[in-house]
């Protein structure tokens, strides 16, 4: 007997809302039937590109839609909790994009109206998905690391600030780079080291930049750095359970030669890097640096929206599931409270 379609309404038809969309369509077994925007014009977009008729002003209406089976939540970081809570009441599965919340304390009710409701939550955490950190992955899984004694997290944009949307403003965001960019990198090292249990952090934010003007030539320019509320730079410093520590370094305008996005490991038998992708080892009296000749070439993202689906059609184990999404911001708040406090602060 041939499955059922899993049909799908996207919530925030922009950006990466659209993105959604055009990843799913070639996903055998979906179908994106439905989408709601409170910005018309959106709406009128998605009609006319992917042929999406069933559209909405508030995405309450369109949990009404008979047949409708799961939702991609695309809304500004705000509007993640309200929407996906919503969502899984009203009986349907949900991918909501990352960061998951702006805290931890909605990204825990989210975790438990999904299991009230037995539906699938999965947060939206593509760079786990990328070929290089599977490979990174299975090396762990396989004892290539020994004990990880320690990670070292990147992600550092020379001049990026967003000059679109509204990523400056903390009420909206929650935070900057941290909680903007750092979050990939950070949920894709939690995942590839086992997903230990975060127990402690110090952080530190810096902002420097983006509520000025600048002259400055960069691909971005423009920002908004009057409504600039968020870090220019964040950097932390944690510790887990089974002894690992891990450090993240994340910026919009750091001032380093390039922008740099990447995960070293390095454990008592091996070490590894994300880019590239390479491992760094003893064999046979020899200290080694292997690279794979292939890893895949499926984009993180395809992998994440098909995963998505197949979890839902197929009961496949969720990669990325709301408890994982709890633990990230748990330490995404973990870094901004010790960074207000200046002091160390536990994690529950
Ligand atoms: N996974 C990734 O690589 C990735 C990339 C970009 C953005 N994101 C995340 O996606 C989210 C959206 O970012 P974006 O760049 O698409 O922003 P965007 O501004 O392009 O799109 C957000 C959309 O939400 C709509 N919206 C606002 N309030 C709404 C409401 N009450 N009901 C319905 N729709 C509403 C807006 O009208 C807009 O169309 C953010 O959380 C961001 O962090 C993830």
């Amino acid at each position: 007997m041939s499955k059922k379609n899993v049909r799908v309404g996207i919530i925030g038809a922009g950006g990466i809302g659209q993105y959604h969309i055009k990843c799913l369509l070639p996903v055998e077994g979906a179908e994106v039937i439905a989408a709601a925007d409170v910005n018309e014009q959106m709406l009128e977009q998605v009609k006319k590109e992917f042929g999406i008729e069933k559209t909405f002003k508030h995405w309450k209406d369109m949990l009404k839609l008979k047949g409708l089976d799961a939702v991609c939540v695309c809304t500004p970081n705000k509007l993640h909790y309200q929407p996906t809570v919503d969502a899984l009441n009203a009986g349907k599965h949900v991918l909501v994009e990352k960061p998951m919340a702006m805290n931890a304390r909605e990204a825990e009710k989210m975790v438990q109206a999904a299991k009230k409701n037995k539906k699938l939550l999965q947060i939206a955490f593509q760079w786990r998905f990328a070929p290089s950190a599977q490979f990174l992955k299975k090396q762990y899984d396989e004892g290539v690391f020994g004990d990880v004694c320690y990670v070292r997290v990147q992600a550092l944009r020379r001049r990026g600030i967003p000059n679109w949307g509204v990523f400056g403003r903390k009420e909206l965001q929650g935070g900057g780079p941290m909680i903007d960019i750092g979050v990939h990198l950070l949920e894709m090292a939690h995942y590839i080291v086992g997903s230990p249990k975060p127990t402690s952090a110090r952080g530190a934010c810096y902002t420097y930049m983006g509520n000025k003007k600048s002259d400055v030539v960069c691909p971005w320019p423009n920002w908004d750095y009057k409504t600039y509320t968020v870090e220019d730079l964040a950097v932390g410093f944690m510790t887990f359970d089974n002894g690992m520590t891990l450090t993240i370094e994340s910026s919009f305008v750091a001032h380093i030669e390039k922008d740099i996005f990447n995960v070293q490991v390095m454990g008592t038998k091996g070490g590894g890097t994300y880019d590239p992708a390479k491992i760094y080892t003893d064999m046979n009296g020899y200290m080694m640096n292997v690279e794979p000749s292939y890893v895949g070439d499926e984009v993180g993202f395809n992998f994440k929206m098909r995963h998505f689906i197949e979890c839902i059609r197929d009961g496949k184990e969720c990669l990325a599931p709301g408890e994982e999404g709890l633990v990230v911001q748990k330490m995404l708040d973990a870094i901004y409270k010790s960074a207000e406090l200046g002091r160390e602060v536990k994690i529950k």
